[in-house]
Order: structure tokens, then sequence, then C-alpha cells
């Protein structure tokens, strides 16, 4: 990459803070070894705690006058930041195969994904707009004031992202953020602190003043508790897992949050449904990325009448998964760590010894682990309500709907559901039942579009994400009331 700002050296890469590519003065680093083959893909700062604060620090100080940039130079800043992005997109997606063990094409759709989101946050900024009321409208005032409301700032935004989209779920806090004139302190997840070190060049590059985003790296567990309660974080987007979601927002004390964490997706499936396309959205939904989306197709609840009839159609939907290495865009690519798979290894290991039907699948090399279904999942299995994060999908037989409805609902998490059905008013009904943010009709779980609003409940998270929902998260109301003589 011919780049201005300098951020590695040979395979040690640098730290932005305040507009530098800085070392630890500790001189100590985090090496990244590649899930695929074990090889050092770099190493990255291991900052210190003191050192955190000279990253606070400096967005602190930079954000004053960030604020009061024009929302269209700031916006037009994300553009080009974006216009960058997309040019290198083929560089960035090589670090996420190599970093992350994404496969070539999802990786660089992740990158290109995050070009428009930029684009469009850079446009939706500048139609995120105020208010005002007048107080006749509320008795005893007459028409004496007007309050003005306009949105600003919070302040410092920390983002923290996870392993799974260490481009796309960055960019995702960063660009409202910045958009919205706030200024960032960028903590990317330690496996896939490459790729987002990738992004944070991409807006030194665009030319983003000093100290508007600074990226720090380190082990979460060094640095994290200590970042999440500094006094001069103002917000905090975070995206992972629902053990330190839940551990961040009992010590960030009183500070807004937005948490987007784990789930298990349920899709349920009626017995009137079209069950060709139900078994693409299923198979899709459950091991794109090896199942390691936050929004992945956890569990199938099928009406028994038609469960031997979905399995026969998607059993070789599964079987065609090509499993191997990511450079060769294969479906099922080894998991982000040995620890993550001897996890899945765990619950399919439960799920056998509990006499689930092992239909496909069981089988390991290391980390990567080939696509397994089980059939007659029942509920005294941790595959019914732990998130594998990996490529297992259990198949749960329920007599109607409603049990279908209860078992979804009693999981501790509440992110997406599908329901799979021709009848349109059963689906309404089921999903006003649902304790879910999204429920998707006739669809995999997933995300995107990524303008839509993007809602975790229970221990599924906090907030709303999604374009204009995410500036507005990272902006408050305030209001200037004239008194009228
Ligand atoms: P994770 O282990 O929770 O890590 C997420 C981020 O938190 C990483 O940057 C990590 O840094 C950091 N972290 C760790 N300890 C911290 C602490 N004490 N304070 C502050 N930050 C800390 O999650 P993951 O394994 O990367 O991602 C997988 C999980 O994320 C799954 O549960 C998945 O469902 C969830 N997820 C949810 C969504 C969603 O939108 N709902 C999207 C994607 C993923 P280190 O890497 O340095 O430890
Ligand atoms: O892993 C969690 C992501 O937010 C899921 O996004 O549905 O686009 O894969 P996705």
């Amino acid at each position: 990459m011919d780049f201005k700002c300098i951020f590695k050296e040979g395979k040690v890469y640098k730290a932005l803070l305040n507009g530098e590519w800085v070392e630890s003065k500790s001189a100590k680093t985090e090496s990244i070894f590649s899930p695929v083959d074990g090889a050092l893909v770099g190493k990255v700062q291991a900052m210190t705690k003191e050192e955190a604060d000279l990253f606070v620090k400096s967005a602190s100080n930079a954000q004053k006058k960030w604020a009061t940039v024009p929302v269209n130079e700031r916006a037009d800043l994300v553009h080009k930041a974006a216009d960058i992005l997309y040019k290198e997109k083929e560089i960035v997606a090589d670090i996420l195969v190599e970093e992350i063990a994404k496969n070539k094409k999802s990786s660089l759709s992740e990158v290109t994904r995050t070009v428009d989101f930029m684009h469009f946050t850079a446009e939706e900024g500048k139609r995120v707009v105020g208010e005002s009321l007048s107080s006749d409208a509320f008795p005893g005032f007459g028409k004496g004031k007007v309050s003005i409301v306009s949105r600003v700032p919070l302040g410092v935004v920390l983002a923290i992202s996870p392993f799974n989209y260490p481009v796309n779920l960055s960019a995702s806090k960063i660009a409202p953020a910045l958009v919205a004139g706030n200024a960032v302190v960028f903590k990317p997840p330690t496996q896939g602190s490459i790729s987002g070190l990738y992004l944070a060049q991409v807006f030194c590059e665009a030319g983003l003043p000093a100290g508007v985003l600074n990226a720090i790296t380190g082990q979460g567990r060094d640095i994290g508790d200590y970042l999440v309660s500094h006094s001069g974080i103002n917000m905090i987007a975070f995206t992972g897992s629902s053990k330190v979601g839940k551990h961040i927002s009992k010590i960030a004390g009183m500070i807004p949050l937005l948490l987007e964490l784990g789930g298990k997706d349920a899709a349920i499936v009626l017995e009137d449904a079209d069950l060709e396309s139900t078994s693409k959205e299923i198979v899709s939904g459950a091991f794109s990325y090896s199942g390691q989306r936050c929004t992945a197709v956890k569990r199938v609840l099928v009406q028994d009448s038609v469960a031997d009839k979905l399995i026969e159609i998607l059993i070789p939907m599964v079987k065609k998964l090509k499993v191997g290495r990511p450079k060769d865009d294969a479906d099922i690519t080894p998991l982000i760590s040995t620890s993550a798979a001897d996890y899945v290894q765990e619950l399919i290991d439960d799920a056998i010894n509990k006499k689930a039907k092992l239909l496909i699948g069981n089988k390991r090399e290391k980390n990567l682990i080939y696509p397994t279904v089980f059939d007659n999942v029942s509920v005294d299995m941790r595959l019914a309500w732990e998130e594998p994060f990996g490529p297992v999908l259990p198949i749960m037989r329920v007599k109607n709907e409603g049990e279908a409805i209860k078992i979804a609902n009693d999981s501790e998490y509440g992110l997406q559901s599908s329901v799979f059905t021709r009848n349109i008013d059963r689906a309404f009904e089921i999903s006003s039942q649902l304790e879910v943010g999204t429920v998707q009709i006739n669809s995999k779980t997933e995300r995107g579009p990524d303008h839509f609003p993007f809602i975790g409940v229970k221990s599924s998270g906090m907030g709303t994400q999604g374009i204009r929902y995410s500036i507005e998260a990272m902006s408050r109301s305030k209001a200037v009331v004239i008194n009228l003589k």
C-alpha cells in the first residue's frame, strides 16, 4: 500500500495516536497468528494503561475543534476515507483472509459493504436534524416560549469491535461517531487488529485531523476495563460476546452504551412453508463464515409433520458446502482459535451423549470443524441454548407454533428469529409474540441492509444500531429555549 501514513514496519504494526503511528514504550507486542496455518500475520502494539490515557486525552482535545467543523465537511472526509478503502479493497480483504480465516469472497464483500456503509453514513449525517417546539401545546404556557432542539455530539466514543467483522463492525461505529462530531478511541479485537489498523490507516490517509480517531491495540483483558471506565470516555459502542458486554455495563458507570451481543437465532418452520427455499435460507444462515456470526441461524424449530421432508432437502445442501481454506473460497474454514473449536466440540459431544441424532458432521481437524447437523435436539441439551459460534445446527421438532414460540422465547438471547410460512397472518401473529429485536419472514436472520435498525434485546444487547439509529445514539438533544416577551 502506497500510503503517506506509515503504520507498519515489516510485520510490526503501530498504533494511531494523535495523527502519528506509534510504538508502545513498553516495547511489548501481541503476535497475531493466522487461524488457517498458524503463520505469523504480524505483531501489534500491546499498549499499557498509562499509554491508554494518552489516547483518550488526545481524542478529548481534538474533539472540541472537530465538533465545530461543518457537518458537510465531516461527511466529505468520511466519503474520502470510503473511496480510499474501496481502492484498497483487495489488500484489506487479503488481510481478513489471513487474519480471521474469512473466505476471500466474503472478505471482499465485508470491505465493499463497509464502503457503502461509510458513504451512506456520510449522507445520513447531514440529514439528522433537530426541531423546534412551541410552548402553547402545553396547558398554561401560551405562546411565550420556543424550544430549539438540536443534535450535539457526545464527546469521545470508545468503539470496541469483535473478531468476526473487524472492518465492518469497526467502521459501523467509527463513521457514525465521526459524522456526528465525536472523536473516537478505537480498540479493535486482538485477532482482527491488523484489519482494524488498515481501516484506521484509511481515515488517516483521508486527512482526518490528528486525534479525532486514535486506534489503540492490546488485549481487552489488559486494557479493556481501564478504557471502559475511563473518565474521558463519553460513550461506548461495543459489539462482542454477551459475557464481556454485561461486564462492561457493570463497570461503565453513567455513560450511554450501545451493546450488540450474542444470539441464538431460531428459524421457525411451519408446516405450510416452502421447504426448498426455507432450506436454502437455513443453510446459508447457519453456515456462512462457518457459523461465526451473531445472526447465524443457531437452531431450527420445525413442525414435526414436515421435519423429515425438511431434513431430506437440507442435508444434501449441507453436503455441498466446501470445507477448506479461506483463500480457496471454501464455505467452511478453520474457526478463529483452537479454544473456539474446543467449545464447539463440547456442545457436539454433549448432544451426542444425550442421544441427539447426528445427521452429518462431527468431524474435526484442529480448529476446522466440518458442518454438523443434529436432529431430535431436546431442551436438556446445551446445543438448544448455547451459542456455538461454529458450524453446528441443531434441529428441534415441535408439535405446533405455540411450542416453537415458547422454546424460542425461553432463550436468554433476543437478537433475531425467522418464521417460514406461506401464511402472512400467521407470520405476523408469531412475530408479535417473539421476544427479539427483529423477525425475518421467509428469510434467514441477518443484519443488513445496514440502514435497517439492528436491535438486540435480553442478553443480545442494548440500544439500536443501523446508520441513522447509530448517529442518533452517538449524539444527544440539546435545547435552547427562547422566552418571548
Ligand atoms: P469478545 O470476546 O466479547 O470480544 C469483543 C471485543 O471486546 C474485542 O475487541 C475484545 O478484545 C474486547 N474485550 C475483551 N475483554 C474486554 C474488556 N474487559 N473490556 C473491554 N473490551 C474487552 O467477542 P468476540 O469473540 O470477538 O466475538 C464473538 C461474539 O460477539 C459472539 O458472542 C457474537 O455473537 C458477538 N457478536 C455480536 C454481534 C451483534 O451485532 N449482536 C456482532 C458480532 C459479534 P480482545 O480481542 O483483545 O480480547
Ligand atoms: O456477527 C454479527 C454481525 O452483526 C452479523 O452481520 O448478519 O450481516 O452477518 P450479518
